[in-house]
């Protein structure tokens, strides 16, 4: 039976670059605080013409360029996001248009941080079965921040991934997608989102004025705990139920968090800090961009080769958490565009 791979990475990181000095000049952060609290040294910011659906035509249109496929043969446009277009249509409707993919069905996921890892584990079956896929996670998290809110404003980043996706028998080797797992508890949905602006509560004058505003809010701490302790357990479950140690896996790919979050998962997982991809440090968490702005980074940067095996964490709002093994057949074709260098 065929499996379903990754033909091609996309990844595309507005070229705009806020550094935390530029932070400290509008609310009282330092460089040295954030750096050490989180290991972020800028982040990147859309332009002013930039939405969701520009950002993720930029790496999907990658994805797509990369392996020499066209928007018009796509079965499916998938965007994962949190921080979408509109409140409807989806944002991948404005894709499909935008890209050419005329026989396309186009719809979005929502899912926090680990929203992209869910989204691969619900969508393989099709490509499994023979569809061509363009699965692309993309935030605009900026403009989802409250200014004022030092704790939570200095995390975020903007950036989009994109994997093209397709039966592993179709003639494109690539990345297989292997065995995986996720959760949820929705018990916590109090501790990090987006509260406000929704149905439960809609956005009024009043609400403004108390300072509700439509922007993320979170408990740092409680995150930071749940994220180290779920991501951990549920990597390791990976291996055990797929029957791999850790001397198997040749990288970890995290949720792009936060520096210290990426080191103490390695830590509790037992793997050492030189087989963990990160660049949180240029790019902070691009939410449901983290995966795939990772390993379009990982594949510019030569860091991956046929035979190796990835293991992939991710913990976000909800709390929702998920880990997914990667088995790279051959490397895939991939175009990473951004400004400047990367980590
Ligand atoms: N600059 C300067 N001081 C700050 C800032 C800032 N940007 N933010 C908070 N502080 C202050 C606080 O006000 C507090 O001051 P006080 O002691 O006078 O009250 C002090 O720093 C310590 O605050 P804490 O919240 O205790 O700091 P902590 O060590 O917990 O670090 C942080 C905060 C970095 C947010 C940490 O809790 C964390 O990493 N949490 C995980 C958050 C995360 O990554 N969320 C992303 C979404 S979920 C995911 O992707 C996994």
């Amino acid at each position: 039976m065929a499996e379903a791979t990754i033909w091609s990475v996309g990844g595309y990181a507005p070229p705009h670059i806020i550094t935390n000095t530029m932070l400290s000049e509008k609310m009282d952060t330092s460089d040295e605080w954030i750096r050490t609290r989180t290991g972020i040294r800028e982040r990147r910011t859309g332009g002013p013409d930039e939405t969701t659906a520009t950002v993720s035509v930029e790496a999907g249109r990658a994805a797509l360029e990369a392996r020499g496929v066209s928007a018009e043969d796509l079965d499916w446009v998938f965007v994962c996001t949190d921080t979408p277009e509109m409140w409807s249509p989806a944002t991948a409707c404005f894709v499909q248009d935008m890209l050419g993919a005329k026989r396309a069905s186009a719809i979005d996921l929502t899912g926090g941080c680990a929203g992209f890892l869910q989204t691969l584990q619900m969508l393989s079956p099709l490509a499994q079965s023979g569809k061509k896929l363009l699965v692309i996670g993309t935030e605009l998290l900026t403009h989802a921040m409250n200014w004022s809110d030092r704790a939570t404003a200095v995390l975020f980043g903007d950036g989009s991934g994109a994997f093209l996706m397709g039966p592993s028998d179709a003639g494109f080797d690539g990345i297989r997608v292997g065995h995986g797992l996720s959760r949820s508890d929705g018990s916590q949905t109090g501790i990090l989102g987006k509260p406000y602006g929704g149905t439960r509560f809609p956005i009024t004058p009043e609400l403004v004025a108390q300072g509700q505003l439509h922007t993320i809010r979170m408990e740092g701490q409680k995150v930071f705990k749940h994220a180290v302790t779920m991501m951990s357990d549920i990597g390791r479950r990976v291996l055990e139920e797929a029957h791999l140690g850790l001397a198997q896996i040749d990288w970890v790919v995290p949720h792009q968090a936060n520096q210290r979050i990426i080191d103490a998962v390695a830590h509790q997982v037992g793997i050492a800090s030189d087989r963990v991809f990160s660049h949180v440090a240029h790019y902070a968490n691009t939410g449901s961009a983290s995966i795939g702005l990772a390993l379009a980074d990982m594949l510019e940067q030569s860091l991956i080769a046929p035979g190796q095996h990835l293991l992939s964490v991710a913990f976000g709002a909800g709390f929702s958490w998920a880990s997914q093994l990667f088995y790279v057949d051959a490397v895939p074709p991939s175009k990473f565009l951004h400004a400047g260098s990367p980590a």
